[in-house]
């Protein structure tokens, strides 16, 4: 390609400071060094942890270095690779992972995680492996979200943070993979290991909850209760496969209580998908004591869960996982042929399609509860 081993000028939404909108702002992306990828973004979906990374920065969450390029969300195509990079060309369709998969430690090794560290705290700095960011912005560098960057017409990632898709899979629409699809579909599949006619509750209906409700829904659950305080998510989580829907705003007896009196004793699984520590003691009081399992979703660094020891002593079980528990390299590109032959829905999340321009529109559509996923076209 002509940008090949040049510097690419192009926009960017930067984050200056936490709590301020993103500026869209021209850039300098510098060529991939050995072991990186340089993309040319084409889409990218607007997720929950761009805004709580932005807005909820100064609440107490660990500090990271600004300006950043945010975005973790994307679909592209590969511009250029650097040195020592194998099986990705210039016109690849790709994914860009905020998780690694080297393929090569014993977590990658392992069939119980797929938490690879390679790169894991220069990807905390927002920088790649020499411990610099690729993009620039009036001569200032600008650190770059997860190492990846997605609201940018281009960035650079590591060769292990990168997955190559089916090369007629529409970006606009698989980018949702890169991120909250993955994360709620893959905690009812692999997390929660969701078994056939069991009852399960998700708390919040964003795009990851409804794709937790949808992974709940092909593990063959029987009722999907979804909870939510917005009411508008009623109708809506019913085409994911909610069963039934209840707002705690209607009720006067905390949430727990409710769905013990509704399912007789308690849910065989509970998906928190809101990111709220009270929310998260609520979903594992919400767990049928003996055998009930309380899966953590929802990402915050704002706060701690409590829990008495009877919450577990009793047989409950509370787990996590990042990204629905997928190995990415290997995943994402499956997840995508399954969308491609109907098997996965994506296009009933996206609400909006909008230019890098309208970015803080994405942020004010997902706060006010009027978007499931906006997704930017560059
Ligand atoms: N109880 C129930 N639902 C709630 C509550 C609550 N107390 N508070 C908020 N919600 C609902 C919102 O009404 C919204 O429908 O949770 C949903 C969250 O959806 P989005 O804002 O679209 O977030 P999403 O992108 O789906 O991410 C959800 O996962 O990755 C993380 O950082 C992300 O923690 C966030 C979570
Ligand atoms: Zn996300
Ligand atoms: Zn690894």
């Amino acid at each position: 390609m002509a940008t090949e081993n040049k510097v690419i000028k192009c926009k960017a939404a930067v984050a200056w400071e936490p709590g301020k909108p993103l500026c869209v702002e021209e850039v300098e992306v510098a060529p991939p060094k050995a072991h990186e990828v340089r993309i040319k973004m084409v889409a990218s979906g607007v997720c929950h942890t761009d805004w709580g990374f932005l807005y909820e920065y100064r609440k107490g969450m660990r500090p990271r270095p600004f300006p950043l390029v945010l975005g973790h969300e994307g679909a592209g195509v590969v511009e250029s690779v650097g040195p020592g990079v194998c099986g990705f060309s210039p016109g690849d369709k790709v994914i860009p992972l905020f998780m690694s998969q080297c393929k090569e430690c014993e977590f990658c090794l392992s069939p119980k995680t797929n938490l690879c560290p390679k790169n894991r705290k220069k990807t905390q700095q927002g920088v790649l492996e020499d411990g610099s960011s690729r993009i620039t912005c009036r001569g200032q560098q600008v650190y770059q979200f997860t190492s990846i960057s997605c609201f940018s017409e281009y960035t650079v990632v590591s060769k292990y943070n990168i997955t190559k898709i089916h090369p007629d899979a529409p970006l606009d629409k698989v980018c949702l993979l890169g991120c909250g699809v993955s994360t709620g579909y893959g905690a009812a599949l692999n997390t929660g290991k969701v078994e056939t006619g069991s009852s399960c509750a998700v708390f919040g209906l964003g795009a990851v909850g409804l794709a937790a409700v949808m992974g709940c829904k092909a593990a063959g659950a029987s009722r999907i209760i979804g909870v939510d305080i917005n009411p508008a998510k009623m109708e809506i989580s019913r085409k994911f496969g909610v069963t039934e829907f209840v707002n705690p705003k209607d009720h006067d007896k905390p949430i727990q209580e409710v769905l013990m009196e509704m399912t007789g004793g308690g849910l065989d699984y509970c998906f928190e998908c809101v990111g709220n520590v009270a929310v998260m003691r609520v979903a594992l009081e919400s767990c049928k004591p003996a055998w009930g399992t309380c899966v953590i979703v929802g990402w915050t660094e704002l706060g701690e869960i409590t829990l008495t020891p009877m919450d577990i002593l009793v047989g409950r079980t509370l787990k996590g996982s990042f990204f629905g528990g997928w190995k990415g390299v290997d995943s994402v590109p499956r997840l995508v042929e399954d969308y491609m032959s109907g098997r996965l829905m994506l296009d009933e999340f996206v609400t909006h399609t909008l230019s890098l321009e309208q970015i803080n529109l994405a942020f004010d559509l997902m706060v006010s509860g009027k978007s499931i996923r906006s997704v930017i076209k560059m």
